[in-house]
């Protein structure tokens, strides 16, 4: 097999789902203290304080370098090695964590055992459906009283519309919590808290027969999982590789994360099966990772360690052939040729020095406001990554300077932001507003706060009479040209140039479609 195709088949490029506080950044740390990555576990439980309060974000954003290098963790495990692109935790930066869910090839959900599916879950799990990511689950907190685990894989089939394959199984919880019992193996992995380390730590029991389980974890409990496992093999699904790659089936461990219990089984099992790099489309034929030449789109844009700087790196996924260092690559969007020097690569682990990249791997690019999420670089060709979203804001606010002889920074300053997706602007048709647009709240002071601190501008937002936007599309260029006339009013532009409708109600929004039907409203655009 050729080098190029071996790294490739080694890659598992994947991003955790999850509820705040289910449990993703502990088992985000425990997977790099699995990994050997150790060095980063402060830095991820550091990042915690980023979902409490804005001002803890903006203080902690001073110290860009935590974000940057937390945006991706690489690391070898089993001979594979495993990409673990981080999702913001603040559930109001919605949209990055979508756009970061595009540039996976699988996903791990993690579910806190009392609390069952919640909320933010059943929209990421919308989101992975779009592509059919394939989706293992960990069912978190083991050691607290939950839920009973069949109850809790009813739920995931009824609400997330998927089937579940267990494996492994819990033995007891809570207080009672006695260990699992890897239904594939035909182990039983005891429970011992603060221990369970690794496998080499692990009590391990060969089988419900093996001598001294039953003085171990009880009579009582061991004819319980009999009887349990009765039931679950009886009423569940088997494990099915080719389902769970079509996203039909996940695969459902249980364990604590806290206590690094039923970690290790869940990474072994993840690097076995989790997909490799898969092919991906563009708007004219899909690409393979196996081909030779360079591909790859930019799903994220982040400030990187110096604001003074205003230096920012774009984040590359590649998607076929081969990074390495001084490599030249078309920019499709702006039919440059660009020098790809320099681009950061995320080994966590110091063992192994790298410099190329592989498909799977995700590269940061050095990037002075050129690069914009959605653009897609390669050796030449005039290929377009497609799938990559905007989602229309729910909220808009309209900036008013306080200092107006500041015009020029703040348009300038929200371009920029906007290119990042920390926020979206749009320009009225008729207006010299500034129209700014956010899936959450918090969105609005972290772009007031990133006005002042890197660009000077003073920026007041004020309420304005927007509900919704949608992007405008016409096949029928007499048509589009009347609607534009007459809806004049109700039209901006995007920071990339589109028109968008901006509806003062969601009556006016609907009347305008039935009007309209020759246009499309779109409420996701994707960059391109
Ligand atoms: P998140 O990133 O999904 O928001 O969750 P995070 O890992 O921060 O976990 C949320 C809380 O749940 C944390 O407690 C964490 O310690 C706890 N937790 C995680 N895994 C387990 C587990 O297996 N068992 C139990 N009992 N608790 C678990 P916290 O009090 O919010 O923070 P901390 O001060 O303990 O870190």
């Amino acid at each position: 097999m050729s080098e190029h195709l071996n790294e490739t088949r080694r890659r598992r490029t994947f991003a955790i789902i999850s509820h705040p506080d289910a449990g993703k950044t502990t088992l985000t740390e425990k997977l790099l203290l699995f990994g050997g990555a150790i060095q980063l576990a402060g830095s991820v439980k550091g990042r915690k304080a980023a979902r409490h309060a804005t001002s803890d974000w903006m203080a902690l954003e001073k110290e860009r370098g935590i974000s940057v290098t937390s945006s991706v963790m690489q690391f070898p495990y089993e001979g594979k090695i495993v990409n673990l692109l981080d999702t913001p935790g603040h559930a109001d930066f919605g949209e990055d964590t979508y756009r970061v869910l595009t540039a996976v090839d699988s996903a791990l959900m993690v579910i806190d055992c009392a609390k069952g599916v919640e909320e933010r879950t059943i929209k990421l799990m919308e989101v992975c459906r779009l592509r059919d990511t394939p989706i293992m689950t960990f069912i978190n907190k083991l050691d607290r009283e939950g839920r009973s685990p069949i109850e809790l894989l009813d739920e995931v089939e009824r609400v997330l519309k998927i089937q579940c394959a267990p494996v492994t199984w819990p033995i007891g919880m809570g207080a009672r919590l006695k260990g699992v019992y890897h239904l594939l193996l035909d182990e039983v992995h005891i429970y011992e808290a603060g221990r369970n380390f690794t496998r080499q730590d692990s009590t391990i029991f060969k089988g419900l027969d093996a001598p001294g389980l039953a003085e171990r974890i009880g009579a009582e409990a061991l004819a319980e999982l009999r009887e349990e496992l009765e039931l679950v093999q009886g009423a569940s699904h088997p494990f099915d590789a080719q389902a769970y790659l079509a996203g039909r089936q996940t695969p459902v461990f249980f364990g604590s994360a806290v206590n690094n219990f039923g970690v290790q089984l869940l990474l072994d099992f993840f690097v076995e099966h989790a997909p490799a790099p898969k092919p991906r489309a563009t708007t004219t034929r899909e690409v393979r990772p196996e081909e030779e030449k360079l591909t790859g789109f930019v799903f994220k844009i982040q400030a990187n360690m110096d604001p003074q700087h205003r230096d920012r790196v774009a984040f590359m996924r590649i998607c076929s052939g081969r990074y390495s260092p001084g490599m030249k690559a078309l920019q499709v969007r702006t039919a440059k040729e660009v020098k790809l020097a320099n681009a950061l690569t995320f080994m966590a682990s110091d063992r192994e020095i790298v410099d190329t990249a592989y498909p799977g791997d995700v590269i940061g690019l050095h990037n002075h406001g050129t690069i914009s999420i959605g653009d897609t670089f390669t050796e030449g060709e005039p290929l377009s990554f497609t799938g990559i979203p905007n989602f229309a804001p729910e909220l808009f606010r309209r900036a008013r300077l306080r200092d107006p002889l500041k015009m020029k920074q703040l348009a300038k300053g929200l371009a920029q932001l906007s290119e990042e997706g920390a926020t979206q602007f749009f320009r009225p048709l008729m207006s010299n507003d500034l129209i700014l647009g956010a899936v959450g709240m918090l969105q609005f002071d972290v772009v007031a706060y990133r006005l002042k601190d890197e660009y000077g501008v003073d920026c007041a937002f004020e309420q304005v009479g927007v509900v919704t936007a949608r992007w405008i599309r016409c096949a029928d260029a007499k048509k589009f040209e009347e609607f534009r006339d007459k809806n004049a009013m109700n039209l901006a532009l995007d920071a990339a140039g589109e028109l968008v409708y901006l509806a003062p109600s969601r009556v006016n929004l609907q009347l305008a479609e039935e009007r309209w039907p020759q246009v499309t409203f779109a409420a996701t655009r994707e960059h391109a």
